[in-house]
């Protein structure tokens, strides 16, 4: 088992840290995909998750990128006298494995939920020493990832869980992208990339703005240790729910996408408007998000008012463009400044800016340029090099 200093730092825009990363080949870029949770949470059932696959195909979600499908929560139904785990008898009677071949059979991969701990949140039996039994049982159902719930842990340290899990995984051969849920309570970005492909760095989101910017705002503090193969997670996505505005939903996804946060639909897919379809589909926005730099964007300057601040948030990606958010919180419209030098460009430099929601080249600028940003909303740009 190793567990040590997992990355070493370096506080700039564009040379950040030399992370070390799990060794499994997964998570290059932030895993795309649709999780259960957010929408059904435990009224989840095989035709449900049947449905979802045919769905991400014929929607165009699974062209996008959105490639895995994974149950949250309330799958899993008894543990029987050996110590192998078994699906809930009511809710999928034909067992996990039919799904994980559906998905497998229409180019899609398939995850399950698990908890470091003697139960799920939702009471369901946890994996807390059972894990090699359960990592066999899911490598044998053709299982591709794993999250990892915090449930229930008998006080033991999330240092010893995880890494447990990890080395069963592993022990499987076969790969299977390990995604760590213990809510960022450790710390664990200055750990966690050694043991997961991601991590939590917080507790669970929900379909409310507060939420969405404390999320991401806890998220940001940890950037530095993100990287290729390890990925700080502030949370699955609450677009299509409930609870956010259109342009919440675009400002959250956009955020989401530029800090190179796992991009996991959380709402009913069967049932997806043409306005949502086009945010999650974004192509341009999805492109930053799976930029193979891999470099987290974060928060560089702001300015705070009485009913709120204004942001810039900025990240390089691998052919030397600059990815670029202006976010206002306030409730009115404000105009937001880019600088050069705040975004890591030199000034007095030459530059073309592209808005990637519009898809349009705004102008060239040689200094700077000027945003005006609804409530709420976000301007997202490219900057080339
Ligand atoms: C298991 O770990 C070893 C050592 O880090 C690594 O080389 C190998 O690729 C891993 N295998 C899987 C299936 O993750
Ligand atoms: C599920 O069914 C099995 C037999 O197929 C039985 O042994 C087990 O007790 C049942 N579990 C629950 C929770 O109903
Ligand atoms: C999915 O649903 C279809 C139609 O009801 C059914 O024929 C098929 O067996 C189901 N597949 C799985 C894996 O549940
Ligand atoms: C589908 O979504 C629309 C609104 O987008 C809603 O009115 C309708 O009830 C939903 N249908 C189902 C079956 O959930
Ligand atoms: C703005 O920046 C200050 C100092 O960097 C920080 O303390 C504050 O929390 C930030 N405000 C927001 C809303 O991010």
């Amino acid at each position: 088992m190793k567990v040590g200093v997992a990355a070493v730092c370096v506080a700039l825009l564009v040379a950040v840290c030399s992370v070390e990363a799990l060794n499994n080949g997964l998570g290059k870029t932030p895993q795309m995909g649709w999780n259960s949770w957010n929408y059904f949470a435990c009224n989840l059932n095989e035709q449900i998750v049947n449905e979802t696959i045919d769905n991400l195909i014929s929607s165009g979600l699974a062209a996008a990128g959105y490639r895995y499908v994974n149950m949250d929560d309330c799958w899993a139904g008894w543990r029987d006298d050996a110590g192998f785990i078994h699906p809930d008898n009511k809710t999928f009677p034909n067992g996990v494995r039919p799904l994980a071949d559906k998905a497998h059979s229409k180019g899609l991969l398939f995850g399950l939920y698990s908890d470091a701990g003697e139960k799920t949140c939702a009471g369901r039996p946890g994996s807390l020493n059972y894990e090699k039994n359960d990592a066999y049982t899911y490598a044998s159902w053709g299982v591709d990832y794993l999250k990892y719930d915090n449930c229930y842990n008998d006080n033991i340290s999330p240092l010893t869980r995880y890494p447990i899990m990890r080395d069963a995984l592993n022990a499987t051969n076969r790969k299977i992208f390990y995604s760590m849920c213990e809510w960022g309570v450790d710390n664990p970005a200055t750990w966690a990339p050694l043991v997961g492909n991601s991590w939590r760095t917080t507790g669970d989101i929900s379909a409310h703005w507060a939420s969405v910017m404390s999320r991401i705002d806890l998220n940001d503090e940890w950037w530095k240790y993100a990287g290729p193969g390890g990925f700080n997670d502030p949370d699955m996505l609450e677009v299509g729910n409930k609870g956010l505005t259109h342009t919440e939903q675009k400002s959250h996804f956009s955020l989401w996408a530029l800090a190179k946060a796992p991009l996991l639909i959380g709402c009913d897919i069967r049932n997806l408007s043409r306005e949502v379809f086009e945010i999650l589909t974004a192509p341009e926005v999805i492109a930053i998000n799976q930029d193979p730099l891999g470099v987290q964007g974060h928060k560089v300057w702001n300015k705070t008012f009485a009913d709120g601040a204004i942001d810039v948030w900025a990240g390089p990606l691998a052919n030397g463009d600059v990815a670029v958010i202006t976010l206002n919180r306030a409730s009115v419209q404000a105009v937001i400044p880019v600088t050069w030098s705040v975004v890591g460009l030199k000034p007095g430099s030459w530059h073309a800016v592209r808005d990637v929601w519009a898809r349009k080249d705004i102008g060239h600028y040689n200094n700077g340029f000027t945003t005006t940003v609804e409530p709420h909303g976000v301007f997202f740009a490219r900057i080339r090099a």
